[in-house]
């Protein structure tokens, strides 16, 4: 990132900084490594050549994709690196809601172009930096349920010194600003506008009441003072990439939850609540962490309540047709630092859900239910009973979704629920350059997942030791994740056997290795569906449209020099699954990341969302020396056509 200060760095690039892993590995371990990466970099070069990125080679079989192809409706923009957005000719966008934008009339005028929104206020306006979202079509209403994943003090209390908070209000404000947004929005004169008081809008945040279930819940390590049982928490946290079940409820899924915990004072917490806080980046220092919650608020000091942590993590479903409705954390889908959750249905009818977990050298995962989907049927056990697998990559290009059971992890299955990540770690599931958002091709049987960078990848320490994830894995380069300190990303693809989502055996290749083809000659070029004109890095957000083409949103390097010129502002293109074509769409303003995308219900209208806009100086969207607001973007064709 060029000179991002702390205050602007993302939830993820803040926890890349703060929660360094220690480095630990067997050596055996990794000299088996290196020999199988020897092995593999001939492979890599094959897929440098163009083939096997495209899937022709070793993928067979794939003759429902090709009907499903489209060709570009746009024609390819190039970069920007000034702070506003751009978009294709023939295509126009306009601000949909931003950051403290009124949902109730209560709130109307609450927001300050010099000073933000006021502690009193803070509930009732649209949240902070926007993620992941979803539109449903509630008896002819078109309801969207908007992620708001994290606070940046530096724009939320400008004139606080240090921008930190000051008082138990303050971090109120902090937590209304996180959380979910459902929102009632409508098409007018104006275009897309709030349903300001509409009875589906709803705020839901770090105090909001919820349920616990799956096999988790009840759990002694679950249990907390104010809640003795186990199974009622406060609050959804790091709310990052979205999803949705086709039953019609929206699936918010937690990510850098470690971020709001802290504690006033080192003790000795047993073995078990150590081991978690360590791989999973809890902090046990006394400082003031990101957001000093526990410097006012008792719930998030773990000296005080030590299990707190064991209850944010999870997969949480909201029902956006029912504001009434208690959100409930479905521990059966495990805990980490969850990106998102993209379905799809197996041979036989059982749900199945893919989930990336967001951190240097965690893994991709796979919920598949016990009982089949049946529409119009009893949809109650589908996120709380059935098992949990984690994928493992042969270099080969076969993998396998290894499932996460007491008898192949010597675990219990609560004890699987909440210390998923270690539970992995006992099936050797394969370390992944950091998998954001995983999508699933309607049109044939395939998933995709972003592998973000991964800047610690086969990096050696002065021990010669390589650089190893939270859970003493040694981060040594492989076939899914072939190159040292992985500055580009890549998109990595897999086909179920038999082309059954329901499948334990894959076979899998990469759909693109971004990189920098103007810079480098070699493996950081990237694949050859890189070019001068698509550069892009660190994708992110994820998602097909109807239409059969994959959207791609990045939260990459912004700085437009050195490895990552000509690249600009962080960008959403769109990429052909057949061909590999790839094109740029759209620009987002300096200092952004692009995420979440979702289509109004007669697919007229593409909503995307524009988190942490600013970078030091940037105003967008409401320029004239306003504060920076994140917001969600309606894009419309000019003819008034179909955008996905
Ligand atoms: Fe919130 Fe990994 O992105
Ligand atoms: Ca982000
Ligand atoms: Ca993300
Ligand atoms: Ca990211």
């Amino acid at each position: 990132m060029k000179d991002h200060q702390d205050h602007n760095l993302s939830a993820d690039d803040w926890d890349e900084k703060y929660f360094p892993r220690t480095a630990r590995q067997d050596f055996d371990d990794v000299v088996d490594r290196a020999i199988s990466r020897r092995g593999f970099l001939g492979g890599v070069l094959a897929f440098g050549s163009g083939a096997a990125v495209m899937g022709t080679g070793m993928l067979k079989g794939t003759t429902a994709m090709a009907q499903g192809a489209s060709t570009f409706p746009f024609e390819a923009i190039g970069i920007a690196t000034d702070d506003t957005v751009h978009v294709p000719e023939g295509y126009t966008w306009k601000v949909m809601v931003r950051w403290g934008d009124p949902l109730f009339s209560e709130a109307n005028g609450a927001f300050d172009p010099a000073t933000g929104v006021s502690p009193e206020m803070s509930d009732k306006v649209f949240g902070e930096n926007t993620d992941g979202m979803e539109l449903f079509n509630v008896d002819g209403r078109e309801v969207i349920a908007i992620n708001s994943e994290y606070v940046n003090p530096k724009v939320n209390l400008p004139n606080n010194a240090g921008n930190a908070a000051t008082s138990l209000d303050e971090i109120r404000m902090f937590q209304h600003f996180q959380g979910v947004n459902v929102l009632e929005i409508a098409e007018g004169e104006n275009g897309w506008e709030v349903v300001v008081d509409s009875p589906y809008n709803r705020k839901i945040h770090h105090n909001t009441p919820m349920t616990i279930d799956g096999p988790a819940a009840g759990h002694d390590l679950l249990k907390t003072a104010a809640d003795p049982t186990g199974t009622q928490s406060l609050g959804t946290f790091n709310n990052c990439g979205s999803g949705r079940t086709p039953w019609g409820t929206y699936l918010t899924c937690e990510e850098n939850f470690n971020g709001y915990f802290g504690t006033t004072a080192e003790r000795n917490w047993d073995d078990v609540q150590a081991a978690g806080y360590q791989r999973y980046g809890v902090r046990t220092k006394v400082d003031g962490g990101r957001y000093n919650y526990h410097g006012f608020d008792e719930r998030f000091d773990i000296s005080k309540n030590p299990n707190e942590p064991h209850r944010a993590g999870y997969i949480v479903e909201i029902d956006p047709a029912n504001p009434d409705r208690t959100p409930v954390k479905h521990t059966a889908l495990g805990r980490f630092k969850h990106e998102n959750a993209a379905y799809a249905i197996a041979r036989d009818g059982r749900l199945v859900v893919y989930m990336g977990d967001d951190e240097r050298g965690e893994y991709m995962y796979k919920w598949v239910s016990n009982d089949p989907y049946v529409e119009g049927g009893d949809t109650s056990t589908l996120l709380s009973e059935g098992t949990l697998f984690v994928a493992v990559f042969n270099d080969d290009q076969s993998g396998e979704w290894k499932a996460l059971l007491p008898e192949t992890t010597g675990m219990t299955q609560a004890e699987i629920s909440i210390f998923t990540r270690m539970a992995g770690s006992a099936v050797n599931a394969t370390t992944m350059d950091r998998p954001e958002w995983i999508a699933v091709n309607p049109a044939a049987a395939e998933g995709y997942c972003c592998l973000t960078n991964n800047s610690r990848r086969g990096v050696i320490n002065d021990d010669g030791t390589v650089r190893t994830n939270a859970g003493a894995e040694p981060m040594t380069v492989n076939a899914p994740n072939p190159r040292e300190v992985n500055r580009y990303g890549q998109i990595i693809r897999w086909r179920p056997a038999g082309g059954d989502h329901g499948a334990t055996g894959f076979a899998w290749d990469l759909y693109v290795m971004a990189g920098n083809p103007t810079v480098h000659g070699d493996i950081y070029g990237g694949s050859a569906n890189m070019n001068a004109g698509n550069l892009f890095n660190s994708p992110d957000g994820m998602m097909f449209d109807t239409a059969g083409l994959m959207w791609i949103q990045t939260d990459g390097n912004d700085g437009n020099e050195g490895d990552f010129a000509g690249m600009g502002n962080n960008q959403m293109l769109a990429g052909d699954p057949m061909t590999g074509e790839i094109r740029r769409f759209l620009t987002g303003p300096k200092g952004c990341e692009i995420t979440g995308i979702t289509w109004s219900s007669d697919k007229r209208t593409m909503f995307v969302g524009v988190q942490h806009p600013g970078d030091d100086d940037g105003t967008w969207p409401d320029h004239n020396g306003s504060l920076a607001r994140s917001s969600v973007i309606a894009i419309k064709r000019d003819d008034g056509g179909l955008i996905g």
